[in-house]
């Protein structure tokens, strides 16, 4: 559930990084603000290079911000008692590659101060919960990367953090692994956790997330929930079976019909007349008709339509999976 209570609160952030390369300075992150509600996801995806790791490093206080504030649970991030609220999956998890799974769990349980007793209970829940308890035992640098990535978020998750923030939770791995992942998240979620994680792969983040920002440039160019951001579906599309090439193109010279792509056909969002006679059209060039849909936009369509209106109708088709 969410809730009103803002967890996070990033206003107006700009981290410029100057550079013997860069003397002007590369604005990484560009006047930044938005806000995380208890128990919700939310996931800023962007295509590499737009500055969602430096926000993320910043909002942990691992890099200052030139201008703007990041603040969490109403404190400062650098305060111990807002840190301990707070678990890390970084882009690339290092770990200790001798330990196994459960020596490495066992270690972080007793960094956070967990006796004995219960850091053998945590690290058998923490195993369980990630689906490592098979392989409890097999040490890291043999562990697939799959595997890697769900020991390194059972370790970000060891002090039970109020907050999880995940810099690109899927990225390496192969669909399995990412619906693992994707799934692993669902059930954080389930548990009342509030997610802040960056994406540059966006088929994914559409199933998990409350809400997306789109960041581009370092600027949030569009943010809202899934249904805000694609808007009212704009076409009708409707299914058919047997539509011979000749049937189509009569179907196709029907005023509404915007266009065929196999055995779709795609009309604007007309009348409900308009409806029925394209339906008649259909079935009197002897075709059966199957669904009647309004698809929504995806998230992919949406991204590319905020960053092109951002960039001003440039190509930006390649900076996009
Ligand atoms: N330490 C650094 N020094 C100089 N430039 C950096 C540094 N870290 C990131 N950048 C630059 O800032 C921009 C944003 O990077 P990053 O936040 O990693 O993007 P993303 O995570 O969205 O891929 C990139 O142009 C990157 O090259
Ligand atoms: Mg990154």
């Amino acid at each position: 559930m969410v809730s009103d209570e803002i967890v996070l609160q990033i206003e107006g952030l700009s981290k410029i990084f100057r550079s013997l390369f860069a003397p002007t300075g590369v604005k990484a992150v560009d006047s930044l603000s938005l806000s995380v509600r208890r128990g919700e996801t939310y996931s800023i995806v962007g295509p590499n290079g737009s500055g969602k790791t430096t926000t993320l490093k910043i909002v942990l206080g691992l890099i200052f911000p030139t201008s703007g504030t990041a603040s969490i649970f109403g404190g400062n991030v650098a305060d111990v008692s807002v840190r301990e609220r707070i678990g890390f999956l970084p882009e690339d998890a290092y770990l200790y590659d001798v330990f196994t799974g459960e020596e490495l769990l066992d270690f972080y349980a007793g960094l956070f101060g967990y006796p004995a007793r219960r850091r053998k209970e945590l690290v058998d829940e923490l195993l369980s919960l990630v689906g490592m308890q098979a392989n409890r035992r097999v040490p890291f640098r043999e562990c697939s990367k799959g595997m890697r990535q769900r020991l390194a978020l059972a370790q970000a998750l060891v002090n039970d953090p109020e907050l999880l923030i995940l810099d690109e939770p899927t990225s390496g791995l192969d669909p399995a692994g990412r619906h693992q992942m994707t799934e692993l998240i669902f059930e954080l979620k389930r548990r009342g956790k509030t997610i802040l994680l960056c994406s540059h792969f966006l088929a994914e983040v559409e199933e998990v997330c409350d809400r997306v920002g789109i960041m581009y440039r370092g600027r949030l160019v569009a943010e809202g929930t899934l249904a805000e951001l694609a808007g009212a579906p704009t076409e009708i599309v409707i299914t058919t079976s047997g539509l011979a090439p000749e049937g189509a193109s009569r179907v196709g010279a029907h005023s509404a019909v915007l266009g065929i792509d196999g055995d779709a056909v795609r009309m604007g969002q007309e009348s409900s007349d308009e409806l029925w006679s394209v339906l008649d059209a259909i079935r009197e060039a002897g075709a059966r008709v199957g669904e009647v849909r309004r698809p929504r936009p995806s998230l992919q369509d949406v991204f590319v339509r905020a960053i092109r209106q951002d960039a001003g109708e440039q190509d930006v088709a390649e900076e996009v999976h």
